[in-house]
C-alpha cells in the first residue's frame, strides 16, 4: 500500500470529496465529525443526482449478501453497517433538522414455489451461519404479520434488522447536516483534473490536503503531478447496472414490511410503495420500458393485491455502480493521499455509514480496519479481474 504524504502542520487536515452522493456526503459527515475541513465537490447542481435519489433505501444486509458465499467479508461490511444505521439516523435527525423515516420494521421474504422454498432454507442458514438475524414465519404468523400478503406463499421469514429509510430524504438531511457542520458544497464544478504532489489542487485553484473519490457512475478525475506528468490512480472504471424502479400511490391496506420474492421487492414508504427492480449489467441509459414497469407491477400485485389498483405515480431507471467483483472500492489509490469509496452497487445506502467510518479511518488516521482489507480498490488487474477474491470462502 502506497505511503502516504505528511499532513501540514498548519491546521486542520483539508479533504476534497468529490461526489455528493449518500457514500460522499456520509464520509463527509465522518471526515467533519473527526476534524478535518471539508468541501464537497459535485458536478450537478443537486445532490446525489446518481444512483442515490433512484434508491429504493433498503438496508437489506441479510437479504442481498448472506447468500453469496463468496462475500463473506461483504456480508460481514453490510451487517456493521446496519448496526451502525440506527444511530446514524438520529445523527443525521438531530444535525439535519427531520425525519430520514427509517423503518425498523424489518423485511418478510416469501417463496411462492417449492423451489423458492429450498432457495428461502438457503438463505435461512445462510443467515444463521454469518449470525444475521432470521426468523422463519408460520402461515397464522405472516397473516398477523403482514395482512397484506394476499399472494400464495408456501413459506415465509423474517429479516428483523433488515430495515430501510427513504434515501431522498435522507441525502437532503445529509445535506443541510453538512452546512449546519460547517461543510462547504461546490456545485456545479465538474472535477476533471487534479495537480496532485504534497498537496491536490482542484480545477478552481483551491488546494486540499487529501482527496475522496466519491464518484459513482461518474467518471474519475485524471490526476497529474506538479509538472504535468500522469499520476496513476490504479482504479478500475464502475460497471453499470441499471434497475428499473416503479412508484405506486400508498393505498389502503397496503404492506407494513418490505417484502421480498426473489424476483421483485416492495418498499412501503409514507409517499409512495416502490416495486423494484430490474437488474440489466452493462446498460447505463435511464430509459424506461413500459413492459417491465408492467412486469413489475403485476408481479406486486400477485402478492399484494391492493396494489392491482395502486395508480402508478411515476418510474424510473437507476445506475448502480458496480465493479467486477460486485464489491465496493475502499481505500487508498495508487496515489499516496487519494482514496476510492466507490462502486457499492446495490448497497450504498446501506454501506454509507460503515464506508464514512472506513474512509475516515484511512484519510485521518492512515489506519486500514480489518474490515476494509477486503476492499482495496487497487485488488483489480488492468482487465477488471479480481486476482484475489476480496472475500474469504465460506
Ligand atoms: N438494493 C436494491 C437494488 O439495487 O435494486
Amino acid at each position: 500500500m502506497p505511503a502516504q504524504p505528511n499532513m501540514r502542520n498548519t491546521g486542520s487536515l483539508r479533504v476534497a470529496v468529490v461526489g455528493a452522493g449518500i457514500i460522499g456526503l456520509s464520509a463527509a459527515l465522518e471526515l467533519r465529525a473527526r476534524g478535518a475541513d471539508v468541501a464537497v465537490y459535485e458536478s450537478g447542481t443537486e445532490l446525489g443526482a446518481g444512483a442515490t435519489v433512484r434508491a429504493a433505501g433498503m438496508l437489506g444486509a441479510a437479504f442481498e449478501w448472506a447468500i453469496e458465499a463468496d462475500q463473506r467479508a461483504l456480508a460481514a461490511l453490510a451487517r456493521h453497517a446496519g448496526m451502525l444505521w440506527p444511530d446514524f439516523a438520529a445523527r443525521i435527525e438531530r444535525a439535519g433538522g427531520g425525519s430520514l423515516e427509517f423503518s425498523k420494521e424489518g423485511a418478510i421474504v416469501v417463496a411462492r414455489s417449492d423451489a423458492e422454498t429450498e432457495w428461502l432454507e438457503t438463505l435461512a442458514a445462510a443467515c444463521q451461519a454469518r449470525e444475521l438475524p432470521v426468523r422463519r414465519l408460520s402461515a397464522a404468523e405472516l397473516k398477523r404479520e403482514e395482512p397484506a400478503l394476499t399472494g400464495v406463499v408456501k413459506a415465509a421469514l423474517v429479516l428483523p434488522e433488515d430495515r430501510h429509510v427513504d434515501a431522498q430524504i435522507a441525502l437532503q438531511r445529509l445535506g443541510a447536516a453538512l452546512s449546519r457542520a460547517g461543510v462547504g458544497f461546490r456545485f456545479g464544478r465538474r472535477v476533471e483534473r487534479i495537480v496532485g504532489g504534497q498537496v491536490f489542487q482542484m480545477p478552481d485553484g483551491e488546494r486540499f490536503d487529501r482527496v475522496v473519490l466519491a464518484t459513482g457512475m461518474g467518471s474519475l478525475p485524471v490526476f497529474v503531478g506538479p509538472r504535468g506528468a500522469p499520476l496513476e490512480h490504479g482504479l478500475v472504471e464502475a460497471v453499470p447496472v441499471k434497475g428499473q424502479m416503479l412508484a405506486l400511490a400508498p393505498v389502503n391496506g397496503g404492506p407494513r414490511h418490505v417484502i421480498h420474492t426473489r424476483d421483485i421487492y416492495i418498499v412501503p414508504k409514507s409517499r409512495w410503495v416502490l416495486v423494484g427492480a430490474t437488474s440489466e449489467r452493462g446498460r447505463a441509459d435511464t430509459s424506461v420500458d413500459p413492459a417491465k414497469i408492467a412486469a413489475l407491477k403485476s408481479r406486486a400485485a400477485e402478492m399484494v393485491g391492493v396494489l392491482g389498483s395502486a395508480p402508478e405515480v411515476t418510474a424510473w431507471a437507476g445506475i448502480r455502480p458496480g465493479t467486477p467483483d460486485d464489491a465496493p472500492m475502499i481505500g487508498q489509490t495508487a496515489i499516496p493521499g487519494v482514496f476510492a469509496a466507490l462502486g457499492h452497487y446495490r448497497n450504498g445506502v446501506l454501506l454509507a455509514p460503515a464506508t464514512a467510518e472506513l474512509v475516515a479511518d484511512q484519510v485521518i488516521d492512515g489506519k486500514v480496519s480489518p474490515l476494509a482489507a477486503a476492499f482495496d480498490p487497487l485488488r483489480f488487474d488492468k482487465q477488471g479481474e479480481a486476482p484475489h477474491s476480496p472475500s474469504q470462502k465460506d
